[in-house]
């Protein structure tokens, strides 16, 4: 049966407005201002927001390093749908000697069956070589169309020329390349010589890690950039200082697109200071939390579109057993912290209600951008007829706290603990189902892999 969503107040990138959406199986039929209930299934949404499923387009689920993070695809993408994420793009890992499309295989396996919202993966490349050459359109033949490079971690950075090189493939193909920005070499020999001054407690990792690392990789990576004559993202973007480099290029004429995460904008280096010695190793992730003056400026940098898309970088380990790796030594904290669940509530509390961005920007920034760059546009990302119906109704009225111990993910703590929140998603449709129900999941495994198309230039 067709399912009718009335009186809801609908949000799109654009515009607000009072309005019914009709759902015929997996899509949407129409949006106006009244469509008629007869012989269909009311859902009454007066009162509430409806969203276009929210995107979260860089997580790290079921990711195998020193130890395995905490949420793989059941749990992580459960958690995406609480929160009102329908789709997500996790990072398949290409290792150095071995196939890329045998990376695509593998993550294939972790995610198919088992994950809630659909699902596509970014390619990441640890190298390039001719059989890489090759495989490349062969991804993008089977919807990857989006890779990652690194700048830091041993097993997996690759130098300048390296990124020019796949930036350039990458190009030919219609995708689009993003790049950890942090100067690798560097870190490691900071890293090196704190260790040696008896600096082991986590509060060292961001002081191995400071803004210049991350900005003189940025200069580096756009450079790179402008030899392939190739669009670039800036993944998770931390600082004031890369922001500025950003804004040269692109008024130099590059086509340079950033991506930031909430805890960058919520939290920052003073939680490394810590009661407990251990306890900032909850905190620890690459970039690290920066200064106020950072927050301060990546916010107005989502207000004045420097900043185009909000991921999390959800890679979560526990606090116990998994982050305590590293109790005698700060670079063995596994990095990465979690935050898939909350995105769209902490964006809509501290963003919207708070008046730096408005509704629509909330929407372009969680949904519509990130579907343009990854070539889900028009099918994901916007409540328009023909879209796939990946639909939020959300409560504004909703007041909550965040706290672990009433989470989805499947983490011992969340850097978010105590915040609270101000709205929350009531109602999720993934493609014309209804997953999540009155704050509950009530349908699980429903998630698709996405064959991804061209990005979208904006
Ligand atoms: O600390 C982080 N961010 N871990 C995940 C891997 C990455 O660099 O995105
Ligand atoms: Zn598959
Ligand atoms: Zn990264
Ligand atoms: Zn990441």
């Amino acid at each position: 049966m067709e399912t009718v969503i009335k009186g809801g107040m609908i949000i799109t990138d654009k515009e607000c407005f009072k309005g019914d959406i009709l759902i015929a199986g997996e899509k949407i039929a129409a949006v106006s201002d009244s469509i008629s209930e007869q012989g269909r299934e009311v859902l009454d949404a007066s009162g509430q927001y409806v969203f276009p499923g929210f995107i979260d387009a860089h997580t790290h689920f079921d990711l195998e390093g020193a130890c395995r993070t905490a949420d793989d695809f059941y749990t992580g993408t459960r958690a995406a749908i609480i929160g009102g994420t329908t789709t997500i793009l996790d990072f398949a890992t290409q290792d150095r000697g071995v196939s890329s499309l045998e990376a695509l295989q593998k993550w294939h396996v972790k995610a198919d069956g088992i994950s809630s919202c659909d699902y596509g993966f970014h390619m990441s490349f640890t190298e390039w070589n001719e059989n890489l050459a090759c495989e490349l359109p062969v991804l993008a033949g089977m919807g990857v169309t989006s890779f990652k490079l690194y700048m830091a971690y041993k097993n997996l950075m690759v130098d300048d020329d390296t990124l020019a090189k796949v930036m350039a493939a990458v190009k030919v193909t219609g995708g689009i390349t993003g790049v950890h920005c942090e100067e690798g070499d560097r870190i490691d020999q900071n890293i090196q010589k704190l260790l040696k001054e008896g600096h082991t407690s986590p509060r060292y990792h961001p002081v191995s890690r400071p803004p210049e690392t991350e900005a003189a990789a940025i200069r580096r990576c756009i450079r790179a950039a402008q030899r392939a004559g190739a669009p670039v993202n800036i993944v998770h973007l931390s600082t004031k200082a890369g922001l500025e480099e950003v804004r040269k290029a692109r008024l130099e004429g590059q086509k340079v697109y950033v991506e930031t995460c909430p805890q960058y904008l919520l939290l920052d280096d003073r939680s490394y200071d810590t009661k407990s010695e251990f306890e900032g190793a909850k905190y620890v992730l690459s970039p690290p939390l920066r200064k106020p003056e950072d927050r301060e400026s990546l916010w107005k940098a989502l207000a004045d579109n420097t900043v185009n898309t909000i991921g999390t970088d959800h890679c979560s380990f526990n606090f116990s057993g998994d982050k305590e790796l590293g109790i005698k030594d700060f670079s063995k904290i596994p990095n990465g912290i979690p935050g898939v669940e909350h995105r769209p509530a902490l964006l809509y509390t501290y963003g919207a209600m708070q008046g730096k961005i408005s509704l629509n920007r909330m929407v372009e920034l969680l949904s519509v951008n990130p579907a343009k760059l990854f070539g889900l546009y028009p099918r994901k990302g916007t409540l328009q007829a023909g879209s796939d119906a990946d639909i939020v109704i959300w409560n504004p009225e909703s007041e909550w706290e965040i706290r672990a111990e009433d989470q989805i993910q499947n983490v011992d703590y969340t850097p978010y603990e105590g915040m609270k929140a101000d709205g929350r998603a009531r109602t999720v449709f993934l493609r014309g189902v209804k997953i999540v129900d009155d704050y509950k999941i009530i349908s699980e495994k429903k998630g698709k892999y996405i064959h991804r198309g061209k990005s979208i230039p904006f």
